[in-house]
C-alpha cells in the first residue's frame, strides 16, 4: 500500500521508512480518536427513536409518534429532541479552539487525555441520566471530548506517521469514524430490543469504552518529535524520531522538523496572516469545503437514518437494520478513496461522487414526494421502500469516496506552514458549526419542506460540484511546500499569489500548465 502514497512528483524527496511497531501503535491511537467521534455520531439517531427513551425524556414527541398517521413528515419534530443530538457539536466547536493552545503548549498527548477524560465523564452522565439536564450536560461533556480528540489526534497521527505513509494514515482516521458509527448502530440494534430503560442506558453508557481506550493510550504513548522540538526538548526529539522510524539515519527529516519549527515561530499572528490577500484561496477553501461537506446532507443519514426509515413506514427493528446496512456500505466505500485518492486524484473523486449523490437525492425526493405528497400521509409498499433504501445506499457510497474523506484531507494539505494551524482550526470549527445546524434543523426541515428537503440538499450538491470543477486545482502528489505553485497556475486564484512566492509570474505558470 505504501507505494501508492509516495509522491511521484519529480524533485520531491521521498522518505521510504518501514512501518515500525511503534508507528502501528500510533495508528491505533488515531483510530481510537476516530472511534469516539464515530460512536457519538452513530449512537444518537438510534437512541432518539427508542420508545422508552422518548417516553422518559420527550413524552410530547412520544405521544406524537404514537399518533403516527397524522403527518408522517412531522411526527419526530421537536427542538429539544434535536438539541440532544446537536448540542454535542456546539460544545466540540468551542473546545476545539481551546484544544489548539493545549496541544501546542503542553503537547498532543495531554489534549488527547483530556478528550478521553471529559468523554468518560460525559458517558457516565448520559448512562445514568435521570432528567433532561443530566442528559444535556453529558452530551456537552462528550462534545468537549470530541473537540479535544479531533483537534489533537489527527495532528499526532500526521506527525508520527512516516511521510511516505501519511496519506494512508489520514484516510484511516475517516475509516475509524465510520467504524465507530457502525459499531454504535449495531449496539443500538441489540439494545433497542431490551425492555424498559436499560437499552438506551447501555447504548449511551458504552461510550465509556472508547473513552477509556483513548485515555490509557494517551498516557502510555510518547509525544511527537515535532511537539518535543516545539517545547525545547531537541535531544529527546531526535531519539524519538530514530525510535519511531526504526533507523538512526533520520538527519534529513530531523532538519526538516527543525526548519519547520523555526519558520512557524516567525509567524506571531497566524489568525491575522490568513486574512492577507495572498492566502485568499486557502481561506476560501478552508471555509467552503467543510460547509459544503455538511450541506451534502450526509448527517441526515448519519443521525436520523433510523428516524427517516420509520417515517417511511419501516418498523423500529427494520429501521435500525437499514441504518446498519447504510453504515456498512459507507465503511466499505471509504476504502475506495483510501486506495484511489493518490492515483485518480481529488477532483475526479469529488466530481464523480457529487454527480452520484445528486442523481440519487433527486430520485429519493421524487419517490417520497409521489408516495407521501405534501400532506404527508400515505403508505409505502415494500418494493418502493426497498428501492428508497437502495437509493440511499448509492448516495452514501458517493459521499464515502468523495466529500467524506476529502472534506478532511484537502483543507489540511492546501495551506503553507505559516497559516496551517489557523486554517485547520477554521476547518474544524466550520465543520462542527454546520454539523450542529443540520442536526438541529433537520427534523423541522423535514416537517416543513417535506420531500423538498432532498431537493434542497441536491441544489447544494449541484453548486459544490460546479465549485470544485471551477475552483479546486488538483493537489494529488503535490508536496505541501510547493502548493503555492498549484494556486499560482490556477485561472482564478493565480492573481492572489505574489510572484515571489513561486518565483514566476501567473502568466508563465498558466502557460506551463496548459
Ligand atoms: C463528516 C461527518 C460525518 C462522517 C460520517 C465525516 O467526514 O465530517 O460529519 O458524520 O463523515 O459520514
Amino acid at each position: 500500500m505504501a507505494g501508492g502514497f509516495v509522491s511521484q512528483t519529480p524533485g520531491v524527496r521521498n522518505f521510504n521508512y518501514k512501518l515500525t511497531p511503534k508507528v502501528f501503535v500510533t495508528c491505533f491511537i488515531g483510530a481510537f480518536g476516530g472511534l469516539i467521534f464515530g460512536y457519538d455520531l452513530g449512537i444518537s439517531g438510534g437512541v432518539t427513536q427508542m420508545e422508552p427513551f422518548l417516553e422518559e425524556f420527550f413524552p410530547y414527541v412520544y405521544k406524537k409518534m404514537k399518533n403516527a398517521h397524522e403527518n408522517e413528515y412531522c411526527r419526530f419534530d421537536s427542538q429539544l429532541l434535536t438539541l440532544f443530538t446537536s448540542s454535542l457539536y456546539l460544545a466540540a466547536l468551542v473546545s476545539s479552539l481551546f484544544a489548539s493552545t493545549i496541544t501546542r503548549v503542553f503537547g498532543r498527548k495531554w489534549s488527547m487525555f483530556l478528550g478521553g477524560f471529559t468523554f468518560f465523564i460525559g458517558s457516565a452522565f448520559n448512562g445514568f441520566a435521570q432528567n433532561i439536564a443530566m442528559l444535556l450536560i453529558g452530551r456537552i461533556l462528550l462534545g468537549f471530548g470530541v473537540g479535544f480528540a479531533n483537534q489533537s489526534v489527527p495532528v499526532y497521527l500526521s506527525e508520527m506517521a512516516p511521510p511516505n505513509l501519511r496519506g494512508a494514515f489520514n484516510n484511516g482516521f475517516q475509516v475509524a469514524i465510520i467504524f465507530g458509527i457502525v459499531v454504535a448502530t449495531i449496539i443500538n440494534y441489540f439494545t433497542a430490543q431490551l425492555k424498559g430503560n436499560i437499552g438506551w442506558r447501555i447504548s449511551l453508557g458504552l461510550a465509556c469504552v472508547p473513552a477509556m481506550m483513548i485515555m490509557i493510550g494517551a498516557l502510555i504513548l510518547p509525544d511527537t518529535p515535532n511537539s518535543l522540538i516545539e517545547r525545547g526538548f531537541t535531544e529527546d526529539a531526535k531519539k524519538m524520531l530514530q525510535s519511531i522510524r526504526g533507523t538512526s539515519e533520520v538527519d534529513e527529516e530531523f532538519q526538516d522538523l527543525i526548519d519547520a519549527s523555526e519558520e512557524s515561530k516567525q509567524v506571531k499572528h497566524p489568525w491575522k496572516n490568513i486574512m492577507l490577500p495572498r492566502y485568499r484561496p486557502q481561506l476560501i477553501m478552508t471555509c467552503f469545503i467543510p460547509f459544503f461537506q455538511q450541506l451534502t446532507g450526509i448527517n441526515v443519514i448519519t443521525f436520523y437514518a433510523p428516524v427517516l426509515f420509520q417515517t417511511l413506514g419501516f418498523g423500529s427493528k427494520a429501521s435500525l437494520l437499514s441504518a446498519m446496512v447504510t453504515g456498512i456500505i459507507e465503511l466499505l466505500c471509504t476504502f475506495v478513496s483510501v486506495f484511489t485518492v493518490d492515483r485518480f486524484g481529488r477532483r475526479v473523486l469529488f466530481l464523480q461522487g457529487g454527480i452520484q449523490m445528486l442523481i440519487s437525492q433527486i430520485a429519493i425526493g421524487v419517490m417520497i414526494g409521489v408516495k407521501f405528497g405534501t400532506v404527508g400521509t400515505g403508505n409505502i409498499g415494500k418494493t418502493d421502500a426497498n428501492l428508497i433504501v437502495a437509493l440511499i445506499c448509492i448516495y452514501v457510497a458517493g459521499f464515502a469516496w468523495s466529500w467524506g474523506p476529502l472534506g478532511w484531507l484537502v483543507p489540511s494539505e492546501i495551506s503553507p506552514l505559516e497559516i496551517r494551524s489557523a486554517a485547520q482550526a477554521i476547518n474544524v470549527a466550520v465543520n462542527m458549526f454546520f454539523t450542529f445546524l443540520v442536526a438541529q434543523l433537520f427534523l423541522t426541515m423535514l416537517c416543513h419542506m417535506k420531500f423538498g428537503l432532498f431537493f434542497f440538499f441536491a441544489v447544494f450538491v449541484f453548486i459544490m460540484t460546479i465549485f470544485i470543477y471551477l475552483m479546486l486545482p488538483e493537489t494529488k502528489n503535490v508536496p505541501i511546500e510547493e502548493m503555492n505553485r498549484v494556486w499560482k497556475a490556477h485561472w482564478f486564484w493565480g492573481r492572489f499569489i505574489p510572484d515571489e512566492a513561486v518565483g514566476v509570474s501567473a502568466a508563465e505558470m498558466q502557460q506551463k500548465s496548459v
